[in-house]
């Protein structure tokens, strides 16, 4: 049965398959780059943040030496800048040491966890390993009907992946998530693998983020984006310029600070250098 299932699947991707730019290259570099800005981020607005930072960043090694400012100002309609300034550390490591190949080496660089480190090996150095995220979970825990946690998702995941195709599945399955298993409203009338599902309902809805949370998010967001734009600046200044409370702009900052991204210089706000 799910040998059946793994080949509706593969056929159903070979069809129907979005064409995604970074699905067309085995190098790790862009592969690496897609899935970072992936993460919390729609599909829609990361092909064309990815198709600009690949010219502007064709190599590890040109990100590795470039201006933060620059990079803070790319990655602007993303969010989540911190994934950037991960990336640029990630970057400068593979630029001196090399790719790591395996998930545990991958797993090593800034910014990477077991997720995407799993998707680079298994994409670009064809480890047969799947990536787990809470799409996967999604899907696998409707085919067998029940929410399926921690190590009985991973033990799922990897007798589901078919070794020969792991990479096909992957991405299969990260389709069949965006599009027809979807979180709250599944096509199951267009589904491949309708047959093999046991229960479609299966759905756990994502933990909620905290109005205090998403407004210091926001706040982070607007620091960065406007340092970058105008260079160092007092922290009067960026409550007038950004608009927000000084409280928020307060903690933002501060939590910037702890992670080393700004650095305070003769009482103004500066990114930290690279
Ligand atoms: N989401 C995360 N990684 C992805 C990929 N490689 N293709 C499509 N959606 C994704």
């Amino acid at each position: 049965m799910a040998a059946e299932r793994t080949s509706a699947l593969l056929d159903w991707y070979r069809a129907n398959g979005r064409d995604l730019p970074w699905r067309s290259t085995s190098d790790p570099w862009p592969i690496l780059v897609s899935e970072v800005m992936s993460q919390q981020t729609q599909i829609s607005r990361v092909v064309p943040a990815w198709t600009a930072f690949m010219a502007r960043y064709p190599t590890p090694g040109d990100l590795a030496g470039s201006d933060r400012a620059e990079l803070i100002r790319l990655w602007a309609g993303l969010g989540y800048q911190r994934r950037a300034l991960n990336l640029q550390h990630a970057a400068a490591v593979i630029d001196q040491q090399g790719w790591p190949t395996s998930v545990e080496g991958l797993q090593k660089l800034p910014g990477v966890g077991p997720y995407t480190a799993a998707a680079v090996a298994c994409f670009a150095f064809s480890v047969p390993t799947a990536a787990i995220d809470t799409n996967l979970k999604r899907i696998l825990s409707r085919w067998h009907g029940e929410p399926l946690e921690a190590s009985a998702l991973a033990r799922a995941a990897e007798s589901e992946l078919p070794p020969e195709a792991a990479a096909d599945w992957s991405q299969a399955l990260m389709d069949l998530g965006a599009e027809v298993c979807r979180p709250k409203a599944p096509r199951c009338g267009a589904c491949p693998v309708t047959d093999w599902c046991i229960d479609p309902t299966v759905y756990e809805p994502p933990p909620r983020q905290s109005r205090y949370e998403g407004s210091v998010r926001q706040a982070r967001a607007a620091i960065l984006k406007a340092l970058a734009t105008n260079g160092p600046t007092s922290e009067p200044r960026l409550v007038s310029s950004t608009g927000l409370d000084r409280s928020t702009v307060s903690a933002a900052v501060n939590a910037l600070e702890r992670e080393s991204v700004l650095v305070r210089q003769d009482g103004k706000l500066a990114l930290a250098p690279g």
